[in-house]
């Protein structure tokens, strides 16, 4: 009798509207923007009737927030965000390794990071870092157009930049270590001293400088160049500086939370948004990254690296955990708390 209540009531639960339930659920901290992680959870859900619960924070916030739920994990998929963050979480051992067989559709790029950090995360994306300045204040300003990191660490500047905090956001931890490989520490340091007076705000998020410089907020906007694309798309009057000097560059990466309570959906939904149709959403949602997979389709807008003068960002050492917090405290120290 028992047996014959529950399997009726089995088959009335197959019968229910959003007999997706039966697929489950997945938690997915995205670092994204948001425009990009809503059609991206949504085409997953389209998919494969899993029921997505989606959170959109920064990535050095969300490697904060893994580490402070690690005893009892509540994500399982974080996807999105900067790499360093992601390689730092491997080391950390707050991520879980998985061999997609996506992996073999991948750019080397992408494998490297995944090989790097032992399988504990992947490269989706990558895009370069630069900067954009709003054209029409500019000129009412009267100020030459900047081209290089060195212009907007000059005078004329003062109060005129705005960049994310690097212990929130990745572009701008990005920055740091960017800036650290291409003129050395010391140098480095002196530099982002006296860009420091010309920053009028440090954002929590990294592409937010992009849409300030968008509105004239802020003269110039220091963030990933596809950040400033998203912009100038939507018709801001905004000029994009790949910086004359060099800059660096993120690979934008995807992991699995370790002791995710929904592993299964995790590594389906790490599979599939290693495939090239989910990649192509990008580009659907004012996204412009280069994507990871060899057959997504490269967006005609996307920043190129052929255009860039980029470093060779060394993501093993500037995401390891030491490095990272070394950078992040010396950063605190010395610049944030700097005068102005
Ligand atoms: C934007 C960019 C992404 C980047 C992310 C990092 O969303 O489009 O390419 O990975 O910022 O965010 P964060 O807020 O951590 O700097």
């Amino acid at each position: 009798m028992r047996r014959t209540l529950a399997l009726s009531l089995f088959a009335v639960a197959a019968l229910l509207p959003g007999a997706a339930r039966a697929q489950g659920n997945l938690t997915v901290y995205c670092s994204v923007q948001e425009e990009w992680c809503r059609p991206m959870v949504a085409a997953f859900e389209r998919a494969t009737g899993i029921r997505v619960a989606m959170t959109r924070k920064s990535s050095g916030e969300t490697l904060t927030q893994i580490r402070a739920e690690a005893s009892n994990p509540r994500g399982d998929v974080w996807w999105g965000g900067t790499g360093d963050p992601h390689v730092q979480a491997a080391e950390e051992n707050l991520t879980e390794e998985y061999r997609s067989p996506r992996l073999a559709d991948l750019h080397p790029w992408a494998v490297r990071q995944a090989e790097q950090a032992r399988f504990r995360t992947v490269g989706i994306y990558a895009g370069a870092l630069g900067y954009s300045f709003n054209q029409r204040e500019l000129e009412r300003r009267r100020i030459a157009a900047p081209r290089c990191w060195a212009d907007i660490a000059r005078p004329e500047f003062r109060g005129e930049v705005q960049v994310a905090d690097p212990n929130t956001s990745g572009t701008s931890y990005t920055m740091l270590a960017t800036l650290v490989q291409l003129m050395g520490e010391e140098p480095a340091f002196t530099y982002l001293r006296a860009l420091h007076r010309n920053v009028n705000q440090y954002t929590r998020s990294g592409a937010a400088p992009a849409r300030a410089a968008a509105t004239g907020e802020t003269l110039v906007g220091i963030t990933f160049l596809h950040d400033a694309v998203a912009q100038k798309v939507g018709g801001a009057p905004v000029t994009i500086v790949a910086p004359c000097e060099g800059t660096g560059y993120e690979i934008g990466s995807m992991s699995i939370i370790r002791g995710a309570r929904n592993m299964e959906n995790a590594r389906r939904f790490y599979d599939w948004a290693l495939g090239a149709e989910a990649q192509a959403i990008a580009a659907t949602a004012n996204s412009y990254q280069l994507p990871s997979n060899r057959a997504a389709p490269i967006p005609p807008q996307a920043p190129r690296f052929e255009d860039v003068r980029l470093i060779d960002y060394d993501f093993a050492r500037w995401g390891s955990a030491a490095e990272r917090t070394r950078l992040l405290q010396r950063w605190e120290r010395e610049v944030r708390a700097a005068a102005r």
